[in-house]
């Protein structure tokens, strides 16, 4: 199973600089990219044709949509389609990210009805799920993770493509702050996740790639990525530098 290096741009970057970051990452790391490993970037939607076409150039390396409604087209003013994102290249797509979740009230029965709804239509997804600080001080991690996936996954097809689906652990608390969860607690949340996910599809849930988030740097990403059950991170504040981004994926 190929590691997924995934970085989330969430509202940074306009088109020109977006495309420079692509330019200068692709450069950077060239034919450098590890057998192993795949990069994905989420940049906002308005520079997901530049980042991609400056990918499409280089082996290993896809765009995906932060978000997408769950219709193919209507009259849902501001919303965007999986069809859309594939059109400008997309191969993945982001549900259920903290800040859709706690800034924009996302709840879990709508992430479940994109997860679904993306992968019929042809996205490979990316379902973050994470506990909040005052779940984690009163000991419902496993409960707060276990429900974001049962209600997540709820309409997933049991017969889905182990590689189009990914989860990405990222304690809320440790998103953006600095903070990162230490090593036996990713340890223990992501063999918590897979024994979900063994539970609702069977072995092929071993095909599945747990990615960690939550202020993954150049200095700790080694140390993250080589845990049991890490296969991959999602990367916000140190992927929007090509530099940073770079040591991160080769770390
Ligand atoms: P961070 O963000 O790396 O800045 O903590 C991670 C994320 O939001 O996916």
């Amino acid at each position: 199973m190929k590691k997924l290096m995934a970085a989330n741009w969430k509202m940074f970057k306009t088109w020109d600089e977006a495309r420079s970051t692509a330019e200068e990452l692709v450069d950077l790391i060239g034919a450098k990219l590890p057998e192993d490993r795949e990069i994905l970037i989420f940049p906002p939607f308005t520079s997901l044709k530049g980042v991609g076409d400056v990918f499409s150039k280089a082996e290993g390396f896809f765009v995906g949509g932060q978000d997408f409604y769950i219709e193919e087209e209507g009259a849902f003013t501001g919303e965007i389609s999986p069809k859309m994102l594939k059109d400008v290249g997309s191969v993945y797509g982001l549900t259920g990210h903290s800040e859709r979740r706690h800034v924009l009230g996302e709840d879990d029965t709508y992430i479940g009805n994109k997860t679904s709804y993306g992968l019929s239509a042809g996205l490979k997804v990316v379902l973050c799920i994470g506990e909040k600080l005052e779940e984690r001080k009163g000991g419902k991690i496993e409960e707060v993770l276990e429900r974001q996936l049962r209600v997540g996954l709820k309409d997933v097809s049991l017969d889905v493509d182990p590689k189009n689906l990914s989860i990405a652990y990222e304690p809320v608390w440790a998103i953006g702050t600095g903070e990162v969860a230490g090593p036996e607690e990713i340890i223990k949340a992501h063999a918590f996740t897979r024994k979900i996910l063994l539970s609702i599809f069977g072995e092929k849930a071993n095909e599945m790639r747990i990615l960690y988030g939550g202020s993954v740097k150049p200095g700790n990403c080694g140390e993250i990525i080589a845990l049991d059950n890490v296969d991959g991170v999602l990367v916000g504040g140190a992927s929007l530098h090509s530099e940073s981004f770079s040591q991160i994926i080769l770390a």
